[in-house]
Order: structure tokens, then C-alpha cells, then sequence
């Protein structure tokens, strides 16, 4: 924070990324002045594939310093379809999350009034999840390697790391967050077929459930929790879930709520001291990059994330309820939603909102 405000780094990264956050940034600043919060003093950063083929780098070298030093980071997404995905990723976004220990990623799923799910049969009220996913162990430790290139007996390790330490802090926020909401967890694991690392993570969560009497909590294996997301959303109050599977489930989760487009994500360490990082859930979506379709809400949502993050109460509050009414009045969608407004138009309706409530 300086005498003018906030300081957010802003990273749109690529495809897609670049045009929700430009949406977003209208709407945070409109709802920002509505409320009369700390105004947000923006910097914007060019880390991205793009960036990627000048330089050979997708940040500098100090990037994650560089970054330590903001309130927040607000993030769109990178992938670029001739940069192989695991420079990219590893070259900017999983290094922010691990580095800087914002260990929570934590994913709502919530249906929208006026948004039609795939599933037909639910509404509003069957799809309210919250979604802790850890975000800085488990299957995305990035530990590993490649040995006898071109031979065959060519081989690839990639080593999934638990760490009590790591279960446990991600268990006590969920269940602290469960708390909060309807008492109800579900833990994700897959102990059955992988014994040393799920098994490990099924012992911790249930040391940590002992702590909780008042909360329910049970324990799901993966293939049928995916399968209750879709036949039985309501199941799900806070969903506790390891890197690979929050990622998964969260993709099942942000298309039942209505599309890919509308899910937010924040990435956060709850005991302070760095920055949070906002991002919508989706990719860079190159097959629609460019053509000003993309739907911003997921990106606006995550933006309202890093406002409550930031203690602009008002400001998130009003951002949201736009979002709702802008969804619920059904007049300005973008394709991915049944509409055939673009990006822009949902931005300038959100800002209206904003300005009207
Ligand atoms: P994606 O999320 O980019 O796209 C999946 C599908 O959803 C596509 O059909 C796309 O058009 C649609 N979609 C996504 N966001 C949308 C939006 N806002 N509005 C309307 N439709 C939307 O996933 P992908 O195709 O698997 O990945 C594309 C690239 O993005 C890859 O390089 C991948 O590694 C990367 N990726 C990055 C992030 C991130 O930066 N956080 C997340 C996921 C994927
Ligand atoms: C997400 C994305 C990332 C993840 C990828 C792009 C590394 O899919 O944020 O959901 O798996 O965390
Ligand atoms: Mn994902």
C-alpha cells in the first residue's frame, strides 16, 4: 500500500488472459469508486509467452521478488499453443503459487440465478460448493526427471510429495471454512489404489476432523466424487481436495455452474505476509483468443476475491451483486453462456450495475 492506494500487479499473461482482465479492471475500479474504498493503483506486467520468445523468459529472474512486493497479484492465464505447456506454467504461474507459499487455492461453485446448468434437473440451490485445493505439494511438486533419451529404455519419474505440515494447514483452513458454512466437508483421496500417498493424507485429515467434532466430514475417492459432482452437486458443502484433484474437480465445477468462463479462483496464504494471487479458472483458451468472446465474469469474480482479500468489503459485495443481476436479467451473455453479447458489452453492463446499486 502507498499514500495512493493498493499496488496491484497485474498479469494477463496470454490469449484470453488479456481481454477478461481488461474487463476486470474496469469493473474493480468502477465498483472500487462506487464504494469509496483505497483506490487500486494497477501496474501492469508484460510476463507472458509472448515475452517468452523475446527474452527466453516468461519473468525476469527476480519476478518472484518482484512480485512479493504488491498487494495483490491479478492474474488472466498463459499458455500459448507453440510454447510447450510446461515451460509455460512452470516458467510463471506454479512458480507464484509455490514460491510465494499460497498454499490455499481455494475455488467456489456456485450456480447463478438465470444460468441454466448442463444439469438440467439442478438449480441454484443444489450448486453452492467451496473448493480447498491444496496448491503447493502433492502432485505438483515438480520433482523429477527424463534419463536414456531416445532409447528404449527411456524413462520419466515425476514425484508426488505430502508433507504433514502441508495436509494439515489445508485441512484446518477447510474445516475452519466448514465452520463457517454448512458444517459439511468432503475429503478427496484415492487411497485405495495409491496407499502411501492418500493414505498419508486420509490419516492427517482425520487427526485434523478429531479437532472439529462439529463439523461432518467424509472421505470420497476421486473417480466418485467426479461422478457425485455431476449426478448429486447438492452432496457438496467444502470440498478438500490435493492439487491434482481440486484441479480436476474444479473444471467438472465450472462447468455445471454454467461455463468454463464464469469460475474464479483464489490462490492465498491465509497467515499473511505475500501477496494473493486472483485468476479466473480457465486457460488462455486459444481457440477463441481474440475475437473479444470471452466470457470476463470468471476473471470479474476472481477480482471480488481480491477485493474481500484486501478488505474492500463494499466494493466486493457490489461487484458480485452485479454479477448476479447481470446474470439474472439474462440480457447480456456472452456465446459460452447462450448470449451473443462480447466481453466488452458484459463488462459494460457490470459497470452499470455497479454504479446503479
Ligand atoms: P481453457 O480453459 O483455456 O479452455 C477450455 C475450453 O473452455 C475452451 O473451449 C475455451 O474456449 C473455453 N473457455 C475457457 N475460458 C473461457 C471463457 N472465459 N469464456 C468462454 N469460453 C471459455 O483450457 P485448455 O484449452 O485446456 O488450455 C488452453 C491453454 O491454457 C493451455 O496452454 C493450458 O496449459 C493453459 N491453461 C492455463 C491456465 C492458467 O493460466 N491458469 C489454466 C488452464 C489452462
Ligand atoms: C488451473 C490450471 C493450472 C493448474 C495449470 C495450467 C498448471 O489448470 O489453474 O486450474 O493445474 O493448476
Ligand atoms: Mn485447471
Amino acid at each position: 500500500m502507498t499514500a495512493r492506494g493498493r499496488r496491484i500487479a497485474v498479469i494477463p499473461g496470454d490469449g484470453i488472459g488479456e481481454e477478461v482482465i481488461d474487463a476486470g479492471l474496469r469493473v474493480l475500479t468502477a465498483a472500487v469508486a462506487e464504494a469509496g474504498g483505497t483506490p487500486l493503483v494497477v501496474e501492469g506486467f508484460d510476463w507472458s509467452s509472448r515475452r517468452y520468445r523475446r527474452t527466453g523468459r516468461l519473468m525476469p529472474e527476480d519476478g518472484i521478488e518482484i512480485a512479493r512486493t504488491y498487494d495483490a497479484l491479478y492474474f488472466g492465464a498463459v499458455g500459448d499453443p507453440e510454447v510447450p505447456d510446461d515451460i509455460t506454467l512452470w516458467g510463471l504461474l506454479l512458480p507464484l503459487r509455490q514460491q510465494l507459499d499460497l498454499y490455499v487455492n481455494l475455488r467456489p461453485i456456485k450456480l447463478f440465478p438465470g444460468v441454466v446448468s448442463p444439469l438440467r434437473d439442478k438449480g441454484p440451490e443444489d450448486i453452492d460448493i467451496l473448493c480447498v485445493r491444496e496448491n503447493t505439494e502433492g502432485e505438483y511438486a515438480g520433482i523429477g526427471g527424463r534419463a536414456h533419451l531416445g532409447h528404449p529404455t527411456e524413462v520419466a519419474l515425476q514425484t508426488d510429495v505430502f508433507t504433514r505440515t502441508g495436509i494439515e494447514r489445508i485441512a484446518r483452513y477447510a474445516f475452519e471454512l466448514a465452520r463457517t458454512r454448512e458444517g459439511r466437508l468432503a475429503s478427496i483421496t484415492k487411497s485405495n489404489a495409491s496407499p502411501y500417498l492418500y493414505a498419508f493424507w486420509d490419516e492427517v485429515v482425520d487427526e485434523v476432523a478429531g479437532q472439529y467434532p462439529d463439523v461432518a466430514c467424509e472421505r470420497l475417492l476421486v473417480d466418485a466424487a467426479a461422478a457425485f459432482f455431476v449426478s448429486q452437486p447438492e452432496r457438496f458443502d467444502v470440498v478438500l481436495a490435493s492439487n491434482l484433484f481440486g484441479d480436476i474437480l474444479t473444471d467438472i465445477g465450472a462447468v455445471i455452474q454454467g461455463s468454463m468462463g464464469v469460475a474464479a479462483s483464489a490462490n492465498f496464504n491465509p497467515a499473511g505476509g505475500v501477496p494473493g494471487l486472483f485468476e479466473p479458472v480457465h486457460g488462455s483458451a486459444p481457440d477463441i483468443a481474440g475475437r473479444g468472446i470471452a466470457n470476463p465474469i470468471g476473471a470479474i469474480w476472481a477480482g471480488a476475491l481480491m477485493l474481500e482479500h484486501l478488505q474492500e468489503k463494499r466494493a466486493a459485495a457490489l461487484v458480485m451483486e452485479a454479477i448476479a443481476d447481470v446474470l439474472a436479467s439474462g440480457t447480456c451473455r456472452t456465446p459460452d453462456l447462450g448470449g451473443n453479447a462480447g466481453t466488452e458489452d458484459v463488462a459494460d453492463a457490470l459497470v452499470a450495475a455497479v454504479r446503479q446499486t
